[in-house]
């Protein structure tokens, strides 16, 4: 099983598939690349970004990393974001996460995880500066529940503050940064009503994620 035939076996069913339901399929998307959305995700198995949200190979950007983290010293995420908005000019960024999420879980937890620890710390650092809200939840996954959620508002606000984005909105450029969840156990996506697509509302986002 060195060649794992299985997936090949797959890959021939489903490129037949798509030239039978589309013939110029793979020769559009040959010559052109221009979505509309970038994704920004975590790497978890389970959260398959463009099956959850019905979209054809072309036409959704992906960047997946553990807890979908935007850092500013991640230079695989900011030159994802970079070219995205620079050069496919994508109009909206998606960041979505996911309850259950292990990235986070092992944020909450005490022990050691060895080297990713290091990764999740920004997540640590959420936990830290919103432990009263958290403290105030009654069950630990009510309080996991909603660190994942504060943590993709976090990103939100963490790919605005980009040079990237900023520089795109200073120069007039269309482009909307989205808060998602998705429910593992349903197959559900929410949105967390965290939108901004300009520098006004981005400060208004930070102002009421501030108090
Ligand atoms: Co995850």
């Amino acid at each position: 099983m060195k060649v794992l035939p299985r997936l090949f076996e797959n890959n021939r069913r489903w490129a037949a598939a798509r030239r039978a339901s589309d013939p110029d399929f793979f020769t559009r998307l040959v010559g052109q690349h221009a979505p509309e959305f970038l994704w920004i995700g975590c790497a978890d198995s389970r959260v398959p970004a463009n099956e959850i949200v019905g979209l054809l190979p072309g036409e959704l950007f992906v960047h997946r990393n553990i807890a979908n983290l935007v850092l500013h010293s991640d230079f695989n995420c900011l030159s994802v974001l970079q070219y995205a908005v620079d050069v496919l000019k994508v109009r909206h960024i998606i960041v979505c996460g996911h309850y259950g999420c292990g990235g986070v879980t092992a944020a909450m937890e005490d022990g050691s995880h060895g080297l990713v620890d290091n990764w999740l710390r920004p997540i640590r650092e959420i936990r830290r500066a919103r432990a009263a809200e958290l403290s105030r939840l009654g069950t630990d996954q009510k309080r996991l529940d909603r660190l994942c959620e504060l943590n993709v508002v976090q990103q939100v606000m963490n790919v605005a503050n980009t040079t990237v984005l900023q520089g795109a909105w200073d120069r007039g450029q269309e482009v909307t940064i989205h808060g998602w969840i998705y429910s593992i156990g349903d197959g559900l996506l929410q949105d967390l009503d965290v939108c901004i697509s300009s520098r006004s509302e981005l400060k208004v986002l930070e102002d009421r994620e501030d108090r």
